[in-house]
């Protein structure tokens, strides 16, 4: 059975992302660009905890790092899964950008751990 799924198939001008589920990431085919991920559960929540994005030095500035997590919301949201964007790049940039992926953002209620 194939390994990865398609999480996303762009049109003609846009990077094809895979979802790695083995590998907990989306990833471009050469694998070299990528959003790593953690699931967790806190509570009844499911969450994609988005650990880190990288995309190599030439291809950056193009917006591939902003369609990495586009694939990682969509799937987020099709899973109903919230997310905890510890990644710089998605906490400072893509979701500002991008602010209508903030209802999926997870809500610590931190009086519930104490
Ligand atoms: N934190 C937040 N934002 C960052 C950033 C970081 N560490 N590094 C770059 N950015 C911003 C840039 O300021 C840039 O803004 P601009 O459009 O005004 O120039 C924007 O990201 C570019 O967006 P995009 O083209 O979608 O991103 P990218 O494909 O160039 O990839 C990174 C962005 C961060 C993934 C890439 O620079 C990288 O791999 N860096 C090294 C690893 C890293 O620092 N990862 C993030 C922390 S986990």
């Amino acid at each position: 059975m194939a390994a990865n799924n398609k999480e996303k198939d762009g049109g003609a001008d846009e990077p094809r992302i895979i979802w790695s589920e083995n590998r907990d990431r989306f990833e471009t085919e050469d694998k070299k660009a990528y959003l790593e991920y953690h699931l967790q559960i806190h509570g009844n929540s499911q969450i994609m905890n988005i650990l880190h994005t990288f995309v190599p030095t030439s291809k950056r500035g193009l917006g591939l790092a902003s369609h990495l997590c586009v694939a990682a919301f969509n799937h987020a949201q099709s899973h109903s899964l919230s997310v905890i964007p510890s990644c710089s790049y998605v906490s400072d940039t893509f979701l500002p950008r991008n602010p209508t992926w903030n209802s999926l953002v997870y809500k610590e209620d931190l009086k519930s751990s104490i």
